[in-house]
């Protein structure tokens, strides 16, 4: 009997695009869209079981295998650091990591040691500042609405993702670096990448399929 191939998919923004790509695929994705309180849903014809966990998360369970695959914006890699297969770049979810403050700060960043940074993401913020600036500076972990940290005296600068624009433009905030490109990608464990090539190769050559068809659309 064939065993279920498991994706951890990451729930929030990057759910609907997900999906859509999945079943674009041929992948029924039915159960997941009607998504009630359970935590595995199944396309039992395809023999797959998706579940929908907290972006930060979804590296944790392709790295120790519960789930064969994963997809996960590139932040959440870049902050999680997991031994993963990262097997093709989806495109959806695109944004920058950067860093941003207040518009004083413009042409500064190479002055500000012992300066506060407020971050969902700690690791980067750190290795940004250390390695790449060899700035020594303070990281003040928070857990969303980071712009505000500035803004109240907590922090003078924030590293967080940016899209639009709209959230740093409305509260007097501006770039003052670009760390990363981010968009979501599909991961798969290294374990898995071996035991289940077969089905796991025909499924990132539709994908990647599906992705030059739409580059080639005008
Ligand atoms: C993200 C990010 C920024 C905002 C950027 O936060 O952390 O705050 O979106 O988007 P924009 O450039 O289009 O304005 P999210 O909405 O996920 O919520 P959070 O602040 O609670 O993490």
């Amino acid at each position: 009997m064939m065993r279920y191939l498991s994706i951890a998919m990451s729930k929030g923004r990057l759910t609907e695009l997900s999906i859509e790509l999945l079943e674009n695929i041929g992948i029924n994705c039915s159960e997941l869209r009607n998504a009630s309180r359970k935590l595995i849903l199944t396309d039992e014809e395809n023999k797959i079981r998706f579940f929908l966990v907290k972006p930060s998360d979804v590296p944790t369970y392709v790295d120790y295998g519960a789930a064969d695959i994963g997809i996960v914006g590139k932040d959440t890699l870049l902050e999680e650091r997991r031994d993963l297969y990262e097997v093709l770049n989806l495109g959806f979810g695109a944004c920058k990591m950067v860093v941003a403050g207040p518009p004083d700060l413009q042409g500064k960043l190479d002055r500000l040691t012992n300066k506060r940074v407020a971050t969902k993401y700690p690791r980067i913020a750190r290795e940004y500042f250390e390695h790449r600036r060899r700035e020594s500076i303070e990281v003040i972990k928070l857990n969303g609405s980071v712009e505000l940290a500035p803004l109240v005296g907590l922090a003078e600068m924030i590293v967080d993702i940016v899209e639009s624009g709209r959230t740093l433009r409305e509260n007097g905030l501006v770039v003052l670096d670009t760390i990363a490109d981010i968009s979501a990608r599909m991961v798969v464990n290294r374990v898995s990448m071996k035991m289940e090539s077969e089905r796991i190769n025909r499924i990132i050559d539709g994908i990647r399929k599906q992705l030059d068809r739409g580059r080639v659309q005008p």
